[in-house]
């Protein structure tokens, strides 16, 4: 798109990161952090940048090099999207953590925050979007009460193509399915997957399956801007193309040899001196609904990048920030109690919106009572961003340490900024904890007992360390 080429427009797209409130000078020096602390790390930030420099190099962070790599499965994707659009009501993605957070944080950010219920014209055209994540045997059930599967593509995705909770709801489909339309099911699935790895390659080549592929240096929680965010979000018309630039741009901005002006270089540095000195929780508090899935995301992203026990050298550490998800303003009247008062273990990052998509006037009424008539006037839009300001300036002087992502607006580019800024920042954080950010053994432990258990053949050795644990015992139950 001819925008996406313009400098001037894209300047007045980019993120700003303020972290005035991260700093000694305004948080004051028993919270605050100091520039030449932050001067300290500049070593330690290269030495970050070559070490990420050279795993991309070395093609093992394909991630990084999604915006640039992918003309041809963009066109296979709009033109996919392009077919199901006549022919189905609904898309339904089966898929679990990285598979399935993306694509629910950027369907919010993007579409319209009641894009289900509104008609199939004011829709584009484009199917209904659902996200079957979860196991839960009620929500399966609601799902098929509410969808009529003659009408309705569904997406499997997973990268490891075994992931029980996903196969279990690719198998309920599959025989749904067939009952309903035979030989012609193969018509209504889509698998995104790896090209090599995984049962689910083997299965969609036996079935003759529409399959898009997860490169092999994508992990799942990296992977939004590939096909397993891509194609969700085209079949909903999302600009997928806009989200690519964004992340571009982004990479642009990210690629800043001086680590000291680089932004998520700064950003991880600020968490990681924040971390040194106890804030072992890491807030994400959007000031928008639509970014609301955008801290689910995150939350992932962090969480299971950054929560290791082991340094790449094997050495027990223990690290990790634990992320909390918040939405502003409704939390608040729920959380900010706590981050305000309570205790200093926390850096609160805000994500703003400069403009937001619509406003709506607030009508004057009430002139007797002052304490209502002064909302009259204003916009919505006023009163969200006061209370951000109003926030932030209580955990300001509370000594809180808190941060802010601005976005000009909510759109395809700004999107896939964020989304590019947040997995950059994660990078170098797990670069300066000496972690592998890109691995996650504690969540494939839960997976492999869920195995053993459920009686997968090849578990037995894990099924007798199970039987071995200790027994719960009754008079611990009431
Ligand atoms: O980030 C990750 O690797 C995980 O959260 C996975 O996305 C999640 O466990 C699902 O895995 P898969 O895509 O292999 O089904």
């Amino acid at each position: 798109m001819e925008k996406y080429l313009d400098d001037t427009w894209k300047k007045g797209m980019k993120l700003r990161f303020d972290f005035n409130n991260m700093m000694a000078e305004f948080i004051g020096p028993e919270q605050g952090i100091t520039f030449d602390q932050i001067k300290e790390m500049e070593d330690r930030l290269k030495s970050a940048s070559l070490s990420l420099g050279q795993m991309r190099a070395n093609g093992e962070l394909e991630w990084m090099d999604l915006p640039y790599t992918q003309d041809q499965v963009v066109k296979d994707i709009l033109d996919t999207a392009n077919e199901v659009k006549e022919k189905f009501d609904a898309f339904v993605v089966l898929g679990i953590g990285g598979s399935a957070l993306g694509p629910i944080a950027v369907q919010q950010a993007l579409n319209h925050l009641h894009y289900n219920e509104l008609s199939k014209e004011k829709r584009g055209g484009f199917p209904k979007f659902y996200v079957v994540d979860n196991v839960d045997p009620e929500r399966m059930t609601a799902l098929f009460d509410i969808i009529d599967v003659k009408k309705t593509m569904f997406n499997v995705i997973t990268k490891s193509g075994s992931t029980s909770e996903t196969m279990s709801q690719f198998l309920i489909i599959k025989d749904i399915l067939k009952e309903n339309l035979g030989d012609g099911y193969k018509d209504h699935i889509i698998t995104t997957t790896d090209r090599k790895n995984g049962n689910l390659i083997k299965i969609a080549k036996a079935e003759g399956f529409k399959t898009f592929y997860i490169p092999a240096g994508v992990g799942g929680r990296f992977s939004e801007l590939c096909p397993v965010g891509l194609l969700p979000a085209a079949m909903c018309g999302i600009d997928i193309e806009g989200l690519l630039a964004g992340a571009a741009y982004m990479d642009e901005m990210c690629k800043n040899q001086d680590v000291l002006k680089n932004p998520a270089y700064v950003a991880a540095t600020l968490q990681f001196i924040a971390m040194q000195n106890g804030k072992n929780v890491s807030v994400m508090m959007p000031y928008a609904d639509s970014l609301k899935y955008m801290a689910d995301w995150y939350a992932q992203l962090w969480a299971e990048s950054l929560g290791k026990r082991v340094d790449k050298q094997g050495m027990d550490v223990f690290v990790g920030q634990t992320p909390v998800k918040a939405l502003g303003v409704t939390d608040q009247h729920s959380q900010v109690q706590l981050y305000t008062e309570g205790p200093f273990d926390k850096v609160i990052t805000f994500i703003t919106v400069d403009k937001y998509r619509c406003d709506v006037d607030i009508p004057h009424g009430y002139e007797d009572i002052p304490s209502i008539a002064f909302l009259g006037g204003h916009t919505m839009g006023e009163l969200i961003k006061t209370e951000q300001m109003a926030t932030e300036y209580a955990l300001l002087k509370s000594k809180k340490l808190n941060n802010t992502i601005a976005l000009p607006e909510v759109n395809a580019f700004t999107i896939g900024e964020l989304l590019y800024f947040l997995e950059v920042q994660t990078a170098v954080m797990g670069e300066l904890l000496n972690i592998n950010a890109f691995d996650q053994p504690g969540v494939e432990e839960g997976k492999n007992a869920t195995y053993a258990m459920f009686g997968r053949p090849g578990y037995d050795e894990k099924k007798k360390e199970l039987d071995a644990r200790p027994m719960k015992k009754e008079n611990y139950i009431l």
